[in-house]
């Protein structure tokens, strides 16, 4: 790679350059073919994963990328076995964790909470998602899928479906890909699930073309890429809602028949209700693909952050 990333921190999904993810797609791609040859590189380097809320696929691909590169991991997967119950700081967690690792991994249910852990630490600091906002190495694994899959990171056009308001990976697969060129965007939700005000701004920045409308039926024939997601009952505030809106698109083997055979759906897992599971069998369907891939660029991502 021609830039070094060693040392960088990833917390918004536009922090490295496009050459730079182009070139982390195409270490993780030769990771995915060579997988063996890569299981001394960081023999003697420490992850530490710190999760102050759930996950399966960030976690666990992050602490597999780790150990197949020959690294260790150590962390905890809940705030409640950790010093915040306590009444810690984020900052003093981090300080300490700093002392003990080469690289930390964190997600946190607050907005920004990453960019303040990258102010406190000594090493590399990745944000595996702060509340709402972003999730940058879900978009680094979704870039790599759409790159395997289509062949190309442009001239696309992307629908993404569901809660378009809390769901961090929307927002950061819609500013990653607004930067490249000619992407167009069609938005599907309820208008109580809008894309937020600050994606909107980003992309009318990168003069992306978007739509926002809510029927899938509608729109999906025109897609070349279908991205689902889970609408998040973590960030509602109230129950009555969520039960209002959780099954407001459900993506089935009828919906199916009316998109383009290209078509690639992917979701970011876990899900739902939002795909059945008769779409799995489907050719198009490339969520599991897709955490598997999770693997790969996080083991790209880590062997060019740590230098090894
Ligand atoms: C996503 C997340 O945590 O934002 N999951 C993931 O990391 N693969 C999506 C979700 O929770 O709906």
């Amino acid at each position: 790679m021609e830039q070094s990333l060693k040392g960088k921190n990833l917390i918004q999904p536009t922090d490295f350059l496009i050459p730079e993810i182009d070139a982390l797609i195409e270490i993780a791609i030769k990771i995915s073919n060579k997988l063996p040859s890569y299981r001394k590189v960081a023999e003697g380097k420490l992850l530490a994963t710190l999760f102050f809320e759930p996950s399966t696929r960030t976690r666990l691909s992050f602490e597999a990328a780790m150990l197949r590169l020959g690294g260790k991991v150590l962390g905890f997967s809940e705030s409640a076995s950790s010093s915040t119950a306590k009444g810690e700081s984020l900052s003093d967690t981090i300080k300490t964790v700093s002392k003990y690792v080469d690289a930390i991994v964190i997600r946190h249910p607050k907005e920004g909470s990453a960019f303040i852990a990258s102010q406190s630490a000594e090493v590399p600091v990745i944000n595996a998602g702060d509340g709402g906002h972003y999730h940058p190495t879900q978009t680094l694994t979704d870039l790599l899928t759409i790159k395997k899959e289509k062949g190309r990171l442009d001239n696309l056009r992307i629908g993404c479906c569901g809660d378009l308001k809390f769901g961090r990976t929307v927002h950061s697969l819609v500013k990653a890909m607004g930067h490249r060129k000619n992407n167009e965007f069609v938005f599907i939700s309820p208008n109580e699930l809008r894309i937020p005000e600050y994606v909107r701004t980003d992309l009318e920045k990168t003069k992306s073309v978007f739509a926002e409308v809510t029927d899938l039926n509608l729109f999906i024939k025109d897609l070349d890429v279908l991205y689902m997601t889970r609408v998040q009952r973590e960030r509602f505030f109230n129950e009555e809602e969520y039960l209002k809106l959780k099954d407001i698109y459900i993506l089935d083997e009828k919906k199916m028949e009316l998109a383009d055979k290209d078509l690639i759906v992917l979701h970011p897992l876990p899900r739902v209700n939002e795909i059945e599971v008769g779409v799995d069998k489907d050719s198009r369907a490339k969520y599991f693909d897709q955490a598997q891939n999770g693997m790969y660029i996080r083991m790209a991502l880590l062997k060019e952050m740590l230098g090894v």
